[in-house]
Protein backbone atom coordinates (compact mmCIF):
# COMPACT_ATOMS: atom_id res chain seq x y z
CA UNK A 1 0.00 0.00 0.00
CA UNK A 2 2.68 2.36 1.14
CA UNK A 3 4.88 1.23 -2.33
CA UNK A 4 1.57 2.24 -4.47
CA UNK A 5 0.71 5.78 -2.79
CA UNK A 6 4.71 6.49 -3.03
CA UNK A 7 4.52 5.09 -6.72
CA UNK A 8 1.26 7.33 -7.42
CA UNK A 9 2.77 10.56 -6.19
CA UNK A 10 6.21 9.68 -8.21
CA UNK A 11 3.84 9.09 -11.65
CA UNK A 12 2.16 12.68 -10.75
CA UNK A 13 5.17 14.40 -9.90
CA UNK A 14 6.47 13.28 -13.29
CA UNK A 15 3.47 14.29 -14.71
CA UNK A 16 3.63 17.36 -13.51
CA UNK A 17 7.35 17.66 -14.37
CA UNK A 18 6.80 17.02 -18.44
CA UNK A 19 3.65 19.44 -18.72
CA UNK A 20 5.71 22.18 -17.24
CA UNK A 21 8.84 21.17 -19.81
CA UNK A 22 6.40 21.07 -22.12
CA UNK A 23 4.45 24.02 -21.36
CA UNK A 24 8.14 26.07 -21.53
CA UNK A 25 9.40 24.49 -24.49
CA UNK A 26 5.77 25.55 -26.05
CA UNK A 27 6.40 29.14 -25.09
CA UNK A 28 10.25 29.09 -25.74
CA UNK A 29 9.16 27.77 -29.53
CA UNK A 30 6.74 30.89 -29.66
CA UNK A 31 8.73 33.17 -28.77
CA UNK A 32 12.14 32.29 -30.68
CA UNK A 33 9.21 32.10 -33.83
CA UNK A 34 8.16 35.78 -33.34
CA UNK A 35 11.28 37.31 -32.72
CA UNK A 36 12.60 35.69 -35.69
CA UNK A 37 9.63 37.54 -37.70
CA UNK A 38 10.54 40.99 -36.40
CA UNK A 39 14.20 40.00 -37.61
CA UNK A 40 12.68 39.53 -40.64
CA UNK A 41 11.47 43.28 -40.75
CA UNK A 42 15.05 43.60 -39.97
CA UNK A 43 14.68 44.93 -36.30
CA UNK A 44 14.36 48.05 -35.32
CA UNK A 45 16.68 49.78 -38.02
CA UNK A 46 14.24 48.24 -40.55
CA UNK A 47 10.82 48.91 -38.79
CA UNK A 48 11.55 52.92 -38.42
CA UNK A 49 12.88 53.00 -41.94
CA UNK A 50 9.15 51.09 -43.04
CA UNK A 51 7.58 53.45 -40.78
CA UNK A 52 9.10 56.73 -42.00
CA UNK A 53 8.28 55.25 -45.20
CA UNK A 54 4.37 54.52 -44.66
CA UNK A 55 4.34 58.01 -43.12
CA UNK A 56 5.28 59.74 -46.69
CA UNK A 57 3.01 57.49 -48.44
CA UNK A 58 -0.08 58.01 -46.36
CA UNK A 59 0.73 61.69 -46.34
CA UNK A 60 0.92 62.10 -50.08
CA UNK A 61 -1.98 59.76 -50.47
CA UNK A 62 -4.53 61.76 -51.63
CA UNK A 63 -7.19 59.87 -50.39
CA UNK A 64 -6.01 60.12 -47.08
CA UNK A 65 -3.40 62.77 -46.74
CA UNK A 66 -5.81 65.30 -45.17
CA UNK A 67 -5.30 63.66 -41.94
CA UNK A 68 -2.21 64.25 -41.43
CA UNK A 69 -1.64 67.69 -42.59
CA UNK A 70 -0.62 68.82 -39.13
CA UNK A 71 1.01 65.19 -38.03
CA UNK A 72 4.36 65.57 -36.93
CA UNK A 73 5.66 62.88 -39.38
CA UNK A 74 9.32 62.04 -37.48
CA UNK A 75 7.14 61.38 -33.79
CA UNK A 76 4.39 59.41 -35.78
CA UNK A 77 6.94 57.05 -37.65
CA UNK A 78 8.35 56.36 -34.08
CA UNK A 79 5.18 55.32 -32.49
CA UNK A 80 4.37 53.59 -35.59
CA UNK A 81 7.91 51.56 -35.33
CA UNK A 82 7.83 50.80 -31.59
CA UNK A 83 4.18 49.64 -31.88
CA UNK A 84 4.97 47.26 -34.98
CA UNK A 85 8.12 46.35 -32.84
CA UNK A 86 6.16 44.99 -30.41
CA UNK A 87 3.38 43.59 -32.47
CA UNK A 88 6.10 41.44 -34.01
CA UNK A 89 7.56 40.18 -30.80
CA UNK A 90 10.37 42.19 -30.76
CA UNK A 91 12.26 44.31 -27.73
CA UNK A 92 10.15 47.42 -27.58
CA UNK A 93 7.55 48.75 -25.79
CA UNK A 94 4.81 51.15 -27.66
CA UNK A 95 4.06 53.83 -25.18
CA UNK A 96 1.70 56.22 -26.92
CA UNK A 97 -2.25 56.35 -26.40
CA UNK A 98 -4.37 53.49 -26.94
CA UNK A 99 -5.67 52.98 -30.68
CA UNK A 100 -9.18 54.36 -29.76
CA UNK A 101 -8.56 57.50 -27.91
CA UNK A 102 -5.96 58.42 -30.72
CA UNK A 103 -8.64 58.25 -33.70
CA UNK A 104 -11.76 59.42 -32.31
CA UNK A 105 -13.51 61.57 -33.37
CA UNK A 106 -10.81 61.62 -36.96
CA UNK A 107 -14.35 60.36 -38.32
CA UNK A 108 -12.62 57.21 -40.43
CA UNK A 109 -13.87 55.59 -42.65
CA UNK A 110 -13.42 51.45 -43.53
CA UNK A 111 -12.10 52.89 -47.05
CA UNK A 112 -9.72 55.21 -45.51
CA UNK A 113 -8.13 52.66 -43.32
CA UNK A 114 -8.03 50.26 -46.36
CA UNK A 115 -6.09 52.95 -48.08
CA UNK A 116 -3.88 52.57 -45.58
CA UNK A 117 -3.52 48.94 -45.42
CA UNK A 118 -2.58 49.31 -49.07
CA UNK A 119 -0.23 51.84 -48.15
CA UNK A 120 1.78 49.80 -45.90
CA UNK A 121 1.47 46.73 -48.34
CA UNK A 122 3.20 48.97 -50.78
CA UNK A 123 6.09 50.14 -48.49
CA UNK A 124 6.65 46.46 -46.78
CA UNK A 125 6.73 45.45 -50.68
CA UNK A 126 9.24 48.15 -51.60
CA UNK A 127 11.06 46.74 -48.38
CA UNK A 128 11.35 43.21 -50.37
CA UNK A 129 9.58 41.58 -47.38
CA UNK A 130 8.55 38.24 -48.34
CA UNK A 131 4.17 38.32 -48.70
CA UNK A 132 4.12 35.89 -45.71
CA UNK A 133 5.86 37.95 -43.41
CA UNK A 134 3.60 40.93 -44.65
CA UNK A 135 0.85 39.22 -43.80
CA UNK A 136 1.83 38.59 -40.24
CA UNK A 137 1.53 42.08 -39.26
CA UNK A 138 -1.30 42.66 -41.08
CA UNK A 139 -2.72 40.18 -39.43
CA UNK A 140 -1.72 41.65 -36.06
CA UNK A 141 -2.79 44.86 -36.87
CA UNK A 142 -6.45 43.93 -38.42
CA UNK A 143 -8.22 43.66 -35.17
CA UNK A 144 -7.61 47.30 -34.81
CA UNK A 145 -9.98 48.35 -37.50
CA UNK A 146 -12.13 48.36 -34.07
CA UNK A 147 -10.91 50.78 -31.95
CA UNK A 148 -10.24 53.24 -35.26
CA UNK A 149 -13.10 53.18 -37.83
CA UNK A 150 -15.91 55.09 -37.23
CA UNK A 151 -18.05 55.64 -39.96
CA UNK A 152 -18.87 52.86 -42.80
C1 LIG B 1 -3.98 49.55 -38.25
C2 LIG B 1 -4.11 50.83 -38.54
C3 LIG B 1 -3.52 51.95 -37.73
C4 LIG B 1 -2.56 51.92 -36.76
C5 LIG B 1 -1.80 50.72 -36.22
C6 LIG B 1 -2.36 53.30 -36.32
C7 LIG B 1 -1.45 53.67 -35.35
C8 LIG B 1 -1.27 54.96 -34.91
C9 LIG B 1 -0.32 55.37 -33.89
C10 LIG B 1 0.62 54.43 -33.14
C11 LIG B 1 -0.44 56.69 -33.73
C12 LIG B 1 0.40 57.58 -32.79
C13 LIG B 1 -0.23 57.70 -31.44
C14 LIG B 1 0.54 58.60 -30.53
O1 LIG B 1 1.20 59.53 -30.97
O2 LIG B 1 0.51 58.36 -29.31
C15 LIG B 1 -1.46 57.14 -34.66
C16 LIG B 1 -1.84 58.45 -34.82
C17 LIG B 1 -2.63 58.89 -35.87
N1 LIG B 1 -3.28 58.12 -36.79
FE1 LIG B 1 -3.30 56.13 -36.86
N2 LIG B 1 -3.19 54.11 -37.02
C18 LIG B 1 -3.91 53.33 -37.90
C19 LIG B 1 -4.85 53.76 -38.80
C20 LIG B 1 -5.08 55.07 -39.12
C21 LIG B 1 -5.90 55.54 -40.23
C22 LIG B 1 -6.65 54.62 -41.18
C23 LIG B 1 -5.81 56.90 -40.23
C24 LIG B 1 -6.44 57.86 -41.17
C25 LIG B 1 -6.67 57.59 -42.43
C26 LIG B 1 -4.97 57.29 -39.12
C27 LIG B 1 -4.64 58.58 -38.78
C28 LIG B 1 -3.89 58.96 -37.70
C29 LIG B 1 -3.63 60.34 -37.35
C30 LIG B 1 -4.12 61.57 -38.10
C31 LIG B 1 -2.85 60.30 -36.18
C32 LIG B 1 -2.40 61.47 -35.34
C33 LIG B 1 -1.08 61.97 -35.76
C34 LIG B 1 -0.81 63.24 -35.02
O3 LIG B 1 -0.42 63.17 -33.84
O4 LIG B 1 -1.01 64.28 -35.61
N3 LIG B 1 -4.53 56.16 -38.47
N4 LIG B 1 -1.92 56.07 -35.36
Amino acid sequence: MPFHASSLRTVRVLALALAGSFAAAQAGAQSAATSELYQSFGEQAGLLALSTDLVDRVSSDPRIAGFFEKTNRAALAKQLADQFCQLLGGPCRYAGVDMKTVHQEMGISKADFHALVEDLQAAMAARHIPFSVQNQLLARLAPMHRDIIETP
